[in-house]
């Protein structure tokens, strides 16, 4: 992949090297996130339905394709449009001096106003993941836990929410900016959100998987970024994590084709500087090793018979994450 390098023009058009541009490392680099303190697990009210990994303590639903019928779809567009009402009303909270946990405390509430189930809460089996967002700052790259850590002026924080109710599971994250933010890092987020909804806009039905690898990572290169190769999207639904693995990366031989009905995640991580990361002590924070900023977006999308929607939007048809149609009103050449 041709990556936009420090001494070539920068992307944007100012004219100047990149390296002196979007692309300068002494206004991207941050110093390494320093993990907080983590406090006891959000109770859930009785009432509401749990998943099986909860309830039961392992997963009984089936992780192949998660194609639905009618009735099925119904209740998916619930689970969607709640994570993304959750997701809007958490990230309108993000300010500096909020910590995590307070994201995470009004994110708990938000579900449980909705009668849905955090589904982070308690996932994983053994390592069980004690929060019900997820929260990463900075150089984290994904699966940071909300602690008491304030988040500070030129941050970013990428929440993501993923709720349960009627029996599905809608998965959506975004990267909010802590107060001002300098041109470099406001980059990466902008080029984040318009991978994801071009990695989107690329499924239709009878298309093979890689047509969406195919959307972000060049226009990412073409910007100085690499794209995170080993974590990818997942077939959503009954099950959190299911069948196919999303590719964000160009990967020979992801020919399984989209199948209309067909209801997954796209949710690139697009990173600043290198792109190997190392997992915490926790067991889940993943830290990029060079400390540098990474960005991440994520919809639940369903494979429609012309082309696709996605799924994680209010009842305005709305997202932090951004639409097709913020797309198509605003796509910058490549
Ligand atoms: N929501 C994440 C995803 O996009 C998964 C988080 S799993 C957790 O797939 F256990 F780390 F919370
Ligand atoms: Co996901
Ligand atoms: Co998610």
């Amino acid at each position: 992949m041709d990556r936009l390098r420090g001494n070539d023009r920068c992307w944007c058009g100012s004219g100047r090297k990149h390296k002196k541009c979007h692309g300068d490392v002494r206004v991207l680099q941050r110093p390494p996130v320093q993990l907080g303190a983590v406090s006891a697990p959000r109770e859930v009210p009785a009432e509401i339905q749990r998943p099986d990994y909860v309830s039961v303590g392992s997963i009984t639903t089936d992780t192949g394709y998660q194609v639905h019928t009618p009735e099925e779809l119904e209740r998916m567009r619930v689970a969607c449009r709640v994570a993304a009402e959750v997701l809007s009303t958490t990230g309108a909270a993000v300010a500096p001096g909020v910590t995590t946990e307070e994201l995470d405390a009004i994110a708990h509430e938000a579900y449980i106003e909705r009668g849905a189930y955090p589904s982070t809460l308690h996932y994983g089996g053994s390592r069980d993941y004690p929060k019900s967002i997820c929260t990463s700052v900075n150089g984290v790259v994904c699966h940071g836990i909300p602690d008491d850590r304030p988040l500070a002026e030129g941050d970013i924080v990428n929440v993501d929410v993923t709720a349960f109710i009627e029996g599905m599971h809608g998965d959506t994250s975004a990267t909010f900016c802590v107060g001002a933010l300098d041109v470099a890092t406001q980059g990466l987020v902008e080029t984040t959100r318009e991978a994801t909804l071009r990695g989107i806009a690329a499924v239709a039905p009878g298309e093979p998987l890689v047509r969406i690898a195919e959307a972000i990572e060049p226009f990412a290169a073409s910007r100085g970024y690499s794209v995170v190769r080993e974590y990818g999207g997942h077939g959503i639904g009954r099950t959190f994590h299911a069948a196919p693995h999303i590719n964000h990366c160009i990967t020979p031989g992801d020919s399984q084709r989209f199948e209309t009905g067909m209801t997954f995640t796209v949710e690139p991580m697009l990173t600043t500087g290198v792109d190997s990361y190392r997992q915490a002590g926790d067991g889940w924070t993943e830290c990029l090793v060079d400390s540098m900023p990474s960005a991440q977006f994520e919809h639940t999308v369903l494979v429609t018979d012309v082309g696709v929607e996605i799924l994680t939007v209010d009842s305005s048809g709305r997202s932090p994450a951004g639409t097709l149609a913020d797309l198509e009103a605003e796509a910058t050449p490549a």
